[in-house]
């Protein structure tokens, strides 16, 4: 099976998943990327199911309303039942890198908004330890430097996302050569950096459940 399906799999999956859980009042949350982009499309055909969508950036905003998905602002949604979305890397914990697509801040708080997490991911994704994915790291543009060099006091090797501006407005570092030993740790001395907006680690808050498809069909972490 290709990474493509195998993409799609893990996301029909998590669509069979949350069908049963929502009502015509439920709001679903929705991630960013290209495993997601799968979860859409697939969503589209159980719209009349759910009342509306939360996005977690402007690209899965415009996908999902190109399917006729009501988007509403996180602030005027209330309740988010569900957040479904992809990750970079996932270790068995369930603790996450994510931001690959630079959308990271908003899933976050979306992550955090939501009664549950269901993370779709292809096999190639789950690691023992984080961190051979460069972590994303989204900054204030002006405190480039300062956090650069935070960074680097932590063992990392911050390298600007050259010509990318997040929704926010921001930069991101992806931070190479980090071995996460300690997800929970690294997340939130990455918070307390001045000009900080978001880390990539999900750690803190895990995913609840990830469907993970491979080769002889789909895995469930829970
Ligand atoms: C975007 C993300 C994505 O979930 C992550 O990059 C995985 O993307 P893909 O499904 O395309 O492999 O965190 O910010």
């Amino acid at each position: 099976m290709a990474q493509d399906e195998r993409k799609r799999s893990a996301a029909a999956a998590a669509l069979a998943y949350i069908e049963p859980r929502l009502t015509t009042k439920s709001i679903v949350g929705v991630g960013t990327g290209s495993t997601t982009n799968y979860f859409v499309d697939a969503l589209a055909r159980i719209k009349h199911k759910f009342d509306a969508a939360v996005a977690s950036s402007e690209a899965t905003a415009e996908r999902l309303m190109g399917h006729g998905i009501v988007v509403v602002d996180l602030n005027a949604a209330g309740e988010v039942s569900v957040y479904v979305d992809g990750a970079d890397e996932v270790n068995p914990a369930k603790q996450l890198i994510k931001g690959g697509g630079g959308a990271l801040t908003r899933e976050k708080i979306i992550a955090a908004s939501a009664d549950e997490f269901v993370c779709i991911v292809d096999r190639s994704k789950m690691v023992n330890v984080l961190g051979a994915f460069p972590l994303p790291v989204e900054v204030v543009p002006m405190a480039r430097g300062l956090a650069a060099r935070a960074l680097v006091g932590l063992g990392g090797v911050p390298e600007l996302r050259e010509g990318f501006v997040t929704d926010n407005g921001n930069i991101i570092l992806d931070v190479h050569e980090l071995r996460i030993s300690d997800p929970v740790t690294l997340e939130t001395a990455i918070n307390n950096i001045v000009g900080v907006v978001c880390s990539g680690v999900f750690a803190a808050q895990a995913a609840d459940v990830v469907f993970v498809a491979g080769e002889n069909g789909i895995q469930l972490l829970q």
